[in-house]
């Protein structure tokens, strides 16, 4: 492990600085059509499964498409503006390790929520969103690419902006390279990787039909 100064995991600072340089670009909007494509593709839109779904606005752009969306989402207030957001979806009040959907999905979403996770449970908490799969079901994990230059570079701006938003905490980091081995060794295929704001990695991955 290696020493390095990150974001607080509970910092709304990161929240409010990567949205105001979204707020400037068509990168946010760009990956929703990338993400409503995708739905549109889907053989099944039966159950939806949004895995760290914060305050639900995410997970509201897809509740429409599908017959049941479950939203796992441990923290209580944004649990709260979750419900306001998506009155339909079945709201489970558990971090995903202990989570216990009723259904397997077509879709699973895990957006920005790794970095909130220990690296101790990264490979468990991986396994637990590929076991929520239906056979031919899609997992699609975003979350910031240590790898890339760009990124590292919007952090260190950020820090200097926000600097009471940052904690220096022990961490290792997912790149493009460890995360991919990382869900294959799950047994899934990964199928693309999208990009936002050239810093941002969002994986495409599938879970096979049995031959
Ligand atoms: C930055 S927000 C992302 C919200 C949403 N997915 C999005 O992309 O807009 C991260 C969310 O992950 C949640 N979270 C953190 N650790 C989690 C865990 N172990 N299991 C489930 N959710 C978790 C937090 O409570 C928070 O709501």
């Amino acid at each position: 492990m290696q020493a390095i100064t990150v974001y607080g995991s509970q910092s709304e600072a990161y929240h409010r600085a990567f949205k105001v340089f979204l707020d400037h670009t068509d990168q946010k909007a760009n990956a929703r059509a990338w993400l409503q494509d995708l739905v549109r593709s889907l053989l099944s839109r039966r159950v939806f499964i949004d895995a760290g779904a914060g305050n639900g606005q995410v997970t509201a752009w897809f509740v429409p498409s599908f017959e049941r969306t479950i939203a796992i989402e441990p923290n209580d207030s944004l649990r709260d503006e979750l419900r306001r957001a998506c009155p339909s979806a079945e709201v489970i009040a558990e971090p995903i390790l202990e989570a216990k959907p009723s259904a397997t999905a077509d879709l699973v979403l895990c957006s920005h929520v790794f970095y909130y996770i220990e690296r101790a449970e990264w490979m468990a908490t991986l396994d637990r969103l590929a076991s929520w799969l239906a056979p031919g079901g899609i997992l699609v994990l975003g979350t910031p690419d240590y790898g890339r230059w760009i990124w590292r570079f919007l952090e260190g701006a950020y820090k200097r902006v926000f600097p009471q938003g940052y904690a220096t905490e022990h961490i290792n980091q997912y790149t493009r390279k460890s995360l991919r081995k990382e869900i294959e060794r799950m047994g899934l295929v990964v199928q693309d990787i999208q990009y936002v704001a050239a810093s941002e990695m969002i994986f495409k991955a599938v879970k096979p039909t049995a031959a």
